[in-house]
């Protein structure tokens, strides 16, 4: 089509997250014989499904539940009764100085990132153009299309500390984000855990954020998809607490509801009624059938344990399977995996790698084997990197059938690939 606005050029043009979910969906539908380790769907976990079950059961029971939850259309701010619930959650449980008006739903957080990240980048009233920090790349390849302006992303590289056993962490570079921190600057966003590195920031990282943040009056949003409180995907000590500039973004997804499109927004007030107004306009309001759905789990606080006794644990044990088969399978080529602190993938890198990622994708796309290649992790990024090219993010969350076949092909290709370079 010819003509389009410029909007219509940014958001209706092929995208990098375009093509992931694409990928995502036609490998889960069954289309394509693939083993699927590229995409961020959670595993379907027995005992949560159960749960979630149940409570469908409970719902299409009950008449008057039934017709609320698909009949009804929420206010722009999202369902009352399980806002009321989440603020007396994240209060009483976690201390959370907030009320209900300190929280809004979206439509996935997703959603909630898009409005986020046009609200405090892009040209202000004044003119000035402000932007979005990523303080440590690798970071979600979601940000990188959500500007409606461009070049709204700025982000910085991270220190790589090495660890034993053929781990390694990122850590932040708070002398590299100073130089970055100019009056640009609209927001600071930063998930954690972090997709797709496993990488928990410390919580002395997220206060050095925090302090950032509040000096320069800009919020810090903090993607919690996979993190604290719930679906609690965290594998070391951690605490995430809310403060007043701090933005807390999670969602029902990765607790095992990706389908049902639920985010929920933790802010201060004036944010949470902007989030409603963009809801309104966007959408009218975000979807009632998550809200529903997890309401009971929410009241009563199963939600957090659901997350403690099941979904923590069985992705704890995916990844310490996950590491052991690919040290086993990689041997004798010189990788390193960063520590699996949280979220459901691994992050390999291959400092010897003689191509680009994308071309090991390529390769072992042919295999039926679907990762995703590091370039697409440095959204902002202020010059190439070779680093990025030499990491790939693989998925556990499949099955660990398909999980070790994927692994075993992954280590064959890797190994043929550096060995043909070094016979050359
Ligand atoms: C880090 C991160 N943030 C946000 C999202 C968005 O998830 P949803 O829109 O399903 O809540 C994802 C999804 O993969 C993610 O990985």
């Amino acid at each position: 089509m010819k003509d389009l606005s410029h909007f219509g050029r940014r958001l209706a043009a092929p995208s990098g997250i375009w093509q992931l979910m694409e990928d995502l969906g036609r490998a889960l539908a069954g289309e394509d014989d693939v083993l699927m380790l590229g995409g961020g769907n959670p595993a379907h976990i027995p005992q949560v499904q159960e749960k979630l079950r149940e409570r469908l059961l409970h719902i299409a029971q009950s008449e008057t539940r039934f017709a609320k939850a698909l009949g009804d259309y929420d206010p722009p701010q999202g369902n009352r009764a399980l806002i009321e619930a989440l603020s007396r959650l994240l209060r009483e449980r976690f201390g959370w100085p907030i009320g209900p008006k300190n929280i809004a739903l979206t439509n996935g957080s997703q959603s909630a990132f898009f409005a986020l990240f046009n609200v405090f980048g892009g040209t202000s009233e004044s003119g000035q153009k402000r932007r979005i920090l990523l303080p440590l790349t690798p970071e979600y390849i979601g940000y990188s299309d959500l500007g409606l302006e461009p070049d709204m992303l700025v982000s910085a590289r991270p220190r790589i500390e090495l660890l034993g056993g053929h781990l390694f962490k990122y850590h932040l570079d708070l002398e590299g984000l100073q130089d970055l921190m100019d009056e640009s600057i609209g927001a600071i966003c930063v998930s954690r855990p972090t997709n797709p590195t496993g990488n928990v920031l410390t919580d002395s990282e997220v206060c050095q954020l925090t302090d950032l943040a509040r000096n320069r009056g800009i919020p810090l949003i903090l993607d919690s998809a996979y993190g604290l409180p719930f679906p609690g995907i965290v594998f070391v000590d951690a605490v995430t607490a809310w403060q007043e500039h701090m933005i807390v973004c999670m969602s029902l997804s990765k607790l095992g509801l990706p389908a049902v499109r639920t985010g929920i927004v933790v802010a201060n007030e004036e944010v949470v009624r902007m989030m409603a107004r963009i809801n309104a306009i966007t959408a009218l309001a975000p979807g009632g059938v998550g809200a529903a759905l997890v309401l009971d789990l929410v009241e009563s606080g199963e939600i957090v344990d659901l997350s403690e006794r099941w979904i923590k644990p069985f992705y704890q044990s995916r990844a310490d399977h996950a590491v052991k088969k690919l040290v086993d399978t990689l041997e004798g080529v010189n990788f390193r995996i960063h520590t699996p602190e949280g979220a459901f993938f691994l992050w390999l890198w291959l400092p010897d790698l003689p191509v680009p990622a994308r071309e090991l994708y390529e390769t072992l796309k042919k295999r039926k084997v679907i990762v995703v290649p590091g370039e697409y992790f440095f959204p902002g990024a202020q010059s190439s990197w070779e680093h990025a090219q030499q990491c790939i993010r693989i998925s556990y969350a499949q099955p660990t059938d398909v999980v070790d076949q994927g692994l075993e092909i992954i280590g064959e290709e890797v190994k043929a690939v550096i060995g043909k370079s070094s016979n050359q």
